[in-house]
Formats: structure tokens, sequence, C-alpha cells
């Protein structure tokens, strides 16, 4: 049990915390409230002598906020109470009775504090307080508003002379409240300790001026004013800290008490009491409570039982001029896996917070190159990417996610139109070994084959990609319609690919074409098998050979690859994802008057993009949710229409899913003329021959090592649709980054399991929007598509490109969460400049770098350390 028991003036006080002098103490009720909340005693408002020093203007108080202080820094935490309250209003008989009734109802001791302006003043004050019965006397030698103390010449003589003067005449314990802004309290306060005062608090508010720019006048009544605040308790601390040592009378602390820890900062100084004043006027009474709940917990968590254990331990600690170490063995280091959430919502961990951040400044060419340096697909994802970064978008708790593939549409269209070449593939440092003469196969020109082809093209391998359809870029050019990804695009991204030294093998089937063994014969020491997911998965129910009936990739792919293809005026497509959802909006390009998209779940849990599924509603898809297809009925062999059940949701289940039941007694039909049927694709692997037996896992996909993409067989690799079922293409282009570093390491005879560990840590989103405070809403930006009209009937591209100024504006919207590009605030306070940016982020050169720790100090997100040099 820790005992707060303090013995301050001679006199028992059950805290060190005292109720300092002002309007808080100025009637009994207010030191009864002190008392209440656990204050050890109270020092009295002061009774001045002065009676102009009665009146208080209003209003008096004035929250002066140094937000600007750090341009990064938003919080308001950082303020001073520049304040205008005088004196007590009330004569010396009045006063006298208070202390009185003060004795009488509390029980805690009552300091009372007069300020006089003459001799007399003092002499009589002190007798008739000491008569009413004060513990003890303040005397007020600081106050800011034009103090006895300012208006001699001779600072230190008038205190001294005062303090005398005071003692010759009472002989309760007196306190001498000074202020270093008058003078070194170091010299005179053994005088006063000589002279018999019995205490010192040290200081008062400090006096200052503030102004008004645009009326161009002191603020606050155009007088001089009381500062004090947070900032002001370091003043304290340091003259404290110096006279503990050697002082034998108590010392109390005022100044700058916020929080507990200032309390505990005190009693380290040598404070036998701290009193505290601005807390309780901005908060209330409770912090007093508050603050000696901290010390109790400090003392509890530091094994203290009295604070006599701790007080003062400070003062031995401090070094003089000669003795502070001085030899520079630290560097500050910034820790490189910090990134915003954004980022690791990528799979291909492209670095946003940077380009957005170069795009803010105009700096297009650069975002383009720290896009490019991590994708070769910089036009395509721009266009078809399911954006699983903006969901973790932080500026998305604020208002709206940043709108980041919209942005990288503008630079990736931006670097096109102005024809500039990316200067990101040339590979730098050059390559340690000579890779030229291992040669690699791909099988699959999609988007993970030829990721996989161009990275290992960097490294100097000969990369062959096998493709069995006549044009490259998988499902880009296959499945994806062009009113989403001109085709042109991927044709162009693909070209640079090739420029990088791949070769591309069209309509070359394997399997068929040419066969496992005609590859091992070639000299391919290592093949990565890319094939992704081309069979439709079939519905399995009565009518599906019926003609007018088709899958929804071939359908697609037809549509895609410029061949006629027929369609109804009622179409039905069944299914839910992308496939589905693309197969309707080409009907109704091609012609369709009715489409309906049958669904048997919810809309929420539709696996096709959001986007897209709300493209297709606005083009007249009329989506059919919670819909079971029964039986698709025909006539003379051709389909007429299709059997549908509607579904209610059950009960939520164990897997925490409400299980979707039929309700028979509604069934209707669908009379159609088309059926697409749209339920997903798996693997076709009847290409692997006898001897290739890999290992095949659910929905015929290859199993591989997860972090190796390694098969079962040495040397082959598999990644992709192939794997995974139907993804994404950039999880298609992450994974086929990470194929060629194994592959690499495969073809250099090293262990495939290393360099594949990421250790990224996530800025959390509570840090940064604490960090931020205040941020103004601003929406995100609107991007429009061609009338819908037009959409009905085109095959071309239907959304808009930003605007530079857009681009610009929205690329403003991101907050900068993590370090890196956006922030900087380390490069600009660094007087070394030892702080330099490579591509997004910042790096400190340790040769530069002093060791001064500034930059650690401005980090918001507390992202440098110190390392041993
Ligand atoms: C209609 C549709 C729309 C989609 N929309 C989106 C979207 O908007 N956004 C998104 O991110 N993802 C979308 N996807 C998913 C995305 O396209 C795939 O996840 C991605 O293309 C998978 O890449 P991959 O390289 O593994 O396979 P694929 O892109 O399928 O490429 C495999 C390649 O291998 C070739 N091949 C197969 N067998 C052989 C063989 N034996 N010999 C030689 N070549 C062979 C194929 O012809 C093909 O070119 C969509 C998919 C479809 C079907
Ligand atoms: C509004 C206000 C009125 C004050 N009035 C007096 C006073 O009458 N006499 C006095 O000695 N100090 C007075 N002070 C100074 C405080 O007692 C205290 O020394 C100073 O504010 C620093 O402590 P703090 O940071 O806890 O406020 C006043 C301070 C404030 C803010
Ligand atoms: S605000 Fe910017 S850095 Fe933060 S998560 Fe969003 S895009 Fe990324
Ligand atoms: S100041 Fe900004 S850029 Fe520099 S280390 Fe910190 S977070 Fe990173």
């Amino acid at each position: 049990m820790v005992n707060l028991d303090t013995v301050y003036l001679g006199l028992k006080l059950k805290s060190p915390v005292i109720a300092g002098s002002a309007g808080i103490t100025e009637t009994v009720e207010r030191m009864k409230k002190a008392e209440d909340n656990g204050a050890g005693a109270v020092v009295m408002k002061s009774l001045f002598e002065d009676e102009i020093s009665r009146i208080s203007p209003t209003p008096r108080f004035k929250l002066v906020r140094y937000r600007e202080g750090l341009r990064n820094n938003k919080s308001k935490n950082s303020f001073s109470l520049y304040s205008y309250e005088q004196g007590s209003e009330w004569g010396l008989e009045r006063y006298s009775e208070e202390v009185r009734r003060a004795k009488k109802e509390l029980d805690i001791p009552i300091i009372a504090s007069i300020n006089c302006i003459s001799r007399k003043g003092w002499v009589s004050y002190a007798k008739r307080l000491e008569k009413a019965g004060a513990d003890a006397l303040e005397i007020n030698l600081s106050c800011p508003h034009g103090s006895i103390i300012f208006r001699g010449k001779e600072v230190e003589k008038s205190i001294l002379d005062t303090v005398r003067l005071v003692r010759e005449n009472v002989s309760l314990p007196i306190i001498a409240k000074i202020s270093s802004q008058l003078t070194s309290p170091a010299q005179i306060i053994k005088e006063i300790e000589s002279i018999g005062a019995n205490g010192i608090t040290i200081f008062n508010r400090l006096t200052g001026v503030d102004i008004d720019i645009e009326e161009e006048r002191p603020i606050m009544h155009q007088g001089y004013a009381g500062h004090g605040g947070p900032w002001a308790i370091h003043q304290s601390l340091r003259w404290i800290s110096e006279i503990f040592p050697q002082l034998k009378i108590d010392i109390s602390g005022s100044g700058g008490v916020s929080r507990s820890e200032d309390i505990i900062k005190y009693l380290l100084a040598g404070a036998t009491t701290v009193q505290t004043v601005t807390a309780i006027v901005l908060n209330g009474y409770g912090v007093i409570e508050e603050f000696i709940g901290g010390l109790k917990e400090y003392m509890d968590r530091k094994s203290y039982q009295r604070i006599e254990d701790f007080r003062g331990k400070l003062s031995s600690r401090i070094k003089g001029t000669y003795e502070i170490k001085r030899d520079h063995y630290l560097k500050a280091e910034i820790n490189d896996n910090l990134i915003p959430p954004c980022q690791a919502g990528c799979p291909a961990g492209i670095d946003i917070q940077g380009y957005v951040a170069l795009i803010s400044q105009g700096k297009f060419g650069e975002a383009f190159d720290l896009i490019r340096e991590k994708v070769p697909f910089p036009l395509v994802l721009s266009r078809i990417c399911p954006r699983p970064c903006e969901e973790k978008c932080i500026r998305g708790k604020v208002d709206e996610p940043v709108a980041i593939n919209a942005l990288k549409r503008f630079v990736a269209d931006w670097q096109m139109e102005k024809g500039i070449e990316s200067n990101v593939s040339v590979p730098n440092p050059p390559l340690p070994t000579d890779n030229s003469q291992l040669k690699v196969a791909i099988i699959g020109a999609g988007p993970i084959g030829l990721t996989c082809a161009y990275e290992l093209a960097k490294l100097g391998y000969k990369v062959a990609v096998f493709e069995s359809s006549s044009k490259a870029g998988g499902m880009l050019v296959l499945g994806i319609p062009g009113y989403r990804l001109p085709k042109g695009l991927v044709q162009k991204e693909i070209k640079e690919i090739e420029e990088q030294g791949v070769e591309i093998k069209l309509n070359t089937t394997i399997g068929k074409d040419l066969t496992w063994g005609d590859l091992k014969e070639m000299g391919y020491k290592a093949i990565f098998i890319a094939t992704g997911a081309h069979k439709s998965k079939r519905l399995n129910i009565p009518g599906e050979n019926l003609l007018g009936v088709m899958d929804g990739l071939s359908f697609l792919k037809r549509v895609n690859l410029d061949k006629q293809v027929e369609v109804g005026r009622r179409v039905a497509i069944i299914g839910g994802g992308n496939t589905a959802v693309d197969a309707a909006r080409s009907s109704i390009r091609l012609g369709a008057k009715e489409v309906y998209l049958i669904y048997r779940r919810t809309k929420e849990e539709m696996p096709a993009i959001p986007k897209e599924i709300e493209r297709a509603e606005e083009e007249g898809v009329k989506i059919l949710y919670l819909t079971l297809p029964g039986e698709i009925t025909g006539k003379n062999g051709r389909v007429n229409g299709l059997k549908c059940v509607p579904l209610v949701l059950d009960e939520i289940d164990a897997e925490g899913r409400r299980k979707p039941l039929p309700i028979s007694a509604s069934e209707f039909l669908l009379k159609i003329d088309t059926l697409i049927v749209a339920m997903g694709q798996s693997p076709d692997l009847s290409f692997l021959d006898e001897e290739r037996k890999l290992k095949i896992g659910e929905d015929n996909s290859i199993v591989v090592n997860p972090i190796t993409y390694a098969t079962s067989q040495p040397g082959i690799f598999a990644a992709g649709d192939v794997v995974k079922g139907s993804s994404s293409v950039i999880e298609a282009i992450a994974a086929g980054k990470r194929v060629a570093v194994s592959m690499h390491r495969y073809l250099q005879g090293e262990s495939l399991r290393e360099d594949h560990q990421i250790d990224e840590v996530i800025v959390s989103a509570n840090k940064v929007l604490k960090e931020k405070g205040f941020v103004e809403q601003k929406k995100r930006v609107r991007i429009s598509t061609l009338p819908i009209e037009r959409r009905r009937s085109t095959l071309r591209e239907i959304e808009r490109v930003l605007e530079e100024k857009e681009a610009i504006q929205e690329a403003k919207r991101c907050l900068a969460c993590s370090c890196g590009l956006g922030c900087g605030i380390c490069e600009k306070v660094c007087i070394y400049s030892a702080i330099e940016r490579v591509g997004g982020r910042y790096g400190i050169d340790a040769e530069r770098c002093d060791g001064c720790g500034l930059c650690i100090e401005v980090c918001p997100k507390e992202n440098i350390k110190m390392v041993r040099a």
C-alpha cells in the first residue's frame, strides 16, 4: 500500500497535490471541491492591497493554440492558457472571514495568499490572516499583472525586503512565491531561506503578450497577461532540480501540470508539494483525483512506499557541461517495413502512397515508373482491377476511399499518350551471373505467365512462352470484354514484355502441337504451367444440350475473337461471377432486348466486381437474386424457357451463412431464346501426359507449395487460375513475380523457400487518424461513363479517364498514412542532408547522419530509431 502522507511547512498533508492560488480557490465551496477530490492543501486566491487588482475584466481567458509549430502536427495538445484574472474581489475583512469559514469547514490546511504594494499593507494583511487562522501564508511576489516586484529597479532586493518584513511580523509558516522570469531563483532562494521563510513556490504564470494581427493591437484587453500551460513545466523543473540540493526549506512546484506524470516529475526534481491550477480550470476538480491515482500507480509500479523514497532523485543525475558524453556513436535508421493498408491490400504491393503523392505534385512520369516497377500491366490493371487496396484505404473512414485505381489509369494513359518510355525495365545493378544460356518454358500467355516471363527475362534467362490461342493475354483478351479493357492496350503492354527479350509462340498448344518430351529435348531447364482455368462448369440440369444453350466463357471468347455470335431477343445468364456479368452486358451489346441474370444468392454475395454489377444494372440487365434455375425447356430442339424457383434465406447456419431455401409453389417460367451458363471455370489438365503425374487437388487444380509454387515434380512450377481456380489479374501478377523468384533460385541451385519472406508492418488506422486530427471531408472524384444508351450498343471502352486537375485534387485526398513519399518530413528537417528518397521510400545515409535525433522527433509514425553506428 503506498502512502502519500506529506509534511509541508510542518503541516500534515494527506497528499502532496495542492490546489494552487486562482479563482478555483477563492471561496470555501470551491476549496471544498478541491478537498473532496483529494487535494492535500489549498492556496487561496491572492488578496491584493491595490484595489484596482480586485476587479478582473471579462472575458479573461483565451486558449492560444500552437497548431502551426509542426506543420504536420494537427493535434490540439499544444496550447497556452492566456488569462487576465486578477486578485480576489474581496477586501481584507471579507477575505479574513472566508479564511475563518474555511478553517471551520475543511480539514486540510488553508494557505492564504497576499500581494501588497506598501510595507504597511504587507504587515497588516499578514497579521490579520494569521489571526483569522490561516495555516500558512504565501507571499505572492510574482503576479504577471503588474506585481509590486515589477515596479522597482532592484528586483532581488525588493523580494528579500518583503520576505524579511513579513517574517518579522508573523510567526505562521511563510512561503515566497517567485518566478524565474523576474530573477534567477538560484541566486536568492538561499537568502530567502536564511531570512526564515519556511517554503518557496516556483513559479507563477509568465507575463506575456499576444497580438491580433488584423487589429494590430495586443489581445486580452490590450494588456500584458499571464501565459501558462503544459509547456511551462520545464521552466520550474529546471530551477527546482538545481535548488533542491542546496535548500532545507520546502519547495512547492507550480506550473504546467497537466497529467499525473507531471506531478511525479516535480517530486523527482525535489518538490515537497505540487500545485495545480490550469488543469483544474480546464477540466474541473476531478483531475486532482486522477493525478493522485496516477501517482499511486507509479509508486506501486516502482515499489515506492513513501514519497520520500524517490523525492529529489533526479538532482543527482543532472550533469555539468564538462560531464556530458559527446561521442557520436549512434545513427538514425528508418524501418523500411512500415506500409499503409492500401499497399498491404494490393497483392503485388504497389507503392500506392508513393505514386499518389507524386501525382499530387504533378510528377506523372515518376508516378508511372513507381507503378511499373512493381507490375508490367498498369494500363490493364487500371481498368479491371477489383481494387482490394481501396477497401483498405484509411481515407474511407473519413469520407470515401481515395480513387486509387482511377489515379493509376490517369498516369498510365498520360504516359501512353505522351509516348514516354518507362525506364524501369533495365536491370540495375547489372546482373551478377550470365543466365542467357538457361532456357525457361512457360505454358500459357495469360497475365501470370507473362509477368513471370518478364521477371525472368530481366534476370537474363532465355524465356519462351507457349500459347495455344492466336492472341497472347489469356483472359485479358479472351474473357474480359473490350468495353472494359480495350485489346490494343493489352497488346501494347505485351509488346513491352517482348521487348525485354521474352519470346511468345502463339497457336502452340502444349500436349498437342508440342509434347512435354519436345520441351525437354529443346533444352528447357525449368517449366512454369500457367494455363489458367478454361473449362466451364456444367449445370447438370435437364435441357443443357438444347440449341441456344452455351457456356459463358466460350461465348465471351467468340465475342472477343470477333467470331460470329448470335443471341436471341431474350437472354438468360446463370451465374454471379465476372463471366456471368460480362456475358450479360455483351448480350445487350449484341442486340438482346431482355437480359436476365439468375443468381441463387444475394447481391452482397455475388463474386463479380461490385462496380461491374452496378454498370450491368444501369445498362438494363435484370438481376434475379435468390433464384434457382430448375429445368431448361425447349421446342424443336431449341431452348425456349427456363423454369426458376425463388429462394428465401433460412436461419443462420453453423457456418454463419443463411442457407437459401426454395419456395417450390412459386416456380415460374422465364421465356428465353438464349441461355448462357456461367457457373465458373476449372482448369483443363488434359495436356498433362503420363510422365507428368503432378499432384492434383480439389476442382482439378494443380497442387503446389503455397510459398514456392513448386509442383510435385522438380523444376515444374504452377500458379494462377490453374492452381487457384478463377481469381484476379492482380493476384496472378503478384504470384507471377513470386514464381519467378522460385524459378530463379531453382535454376541457380539454391533453396527455393528464401527471398519470399516479407516482414511488413501495416500502419494502424487509429494511429493515423489520431495523429491527423481533424480531416476536412472531401468527396471522391466521380468517374463518368458514356451515356447509357450509347453504352448498350458499343464495344468501345465506356469509362472516361480523369482530367489532370481532377487527378491532382483526388491525389491530394490521400492521407499519406505511412512512411515514404507523401510524408518525407524527416528529409526536410535533416540539416545534414542524410535522408534521401529512392523510389517511394526514404533512407538514411549512415555516413552523413550526425545522429542528432531530430528526425526521430518529427517522424509522425515513430518509424525511425537510433542504432549503433
Ligand atoms: C470473363 C472474365 C472476366 C474477368 N474479369 C476480371 C476483372 O475484371 N478483373 C480481374 O482482376 N480479373 C478478372 N477475371 C479473372 C482473370 O482474368 C484471371 O484470374 C486471370 O486472367 C488469370 O490469369 P492466368 O494467367 O492464371 O490465366 P489465363 O488468363 O486464363 O491465361 C492462361 C493462358 O494459358 C493458355 N493455355 C491454356 N492451356 C494451354 C496449353 N495447353 N498450351 C498453351 N497454352 C495454354 C490459355 O489460352 C491462356 O491464354 C476475369 C475472368 C473472366 C473469365
Ligand atoms: C486564472 C489564473 C489565476 C491565477 N491567480 C493567481 C493568484 O491570484 N495568485 C497567485 O499567486 N497565482 C495565481 N495564478 C498562478 C497559479 O497559482 C499558478 O502558479 C500558475 O498558473 C502555474 O500553474 P498551472 O500551470 O498549474 O496553472 C493564477 C493562475 C491562473 C491560470
Ligand atoms: S489514404 Fe492514401 S496512403 Fe492512406 S490508405 Fe488511402 S491511399 Fe493509402
Ligand atoms: S518522417 Fe515520414 S518519411 Fe520520414 S521516416 Fe517518418 S514516416 Fe517515414
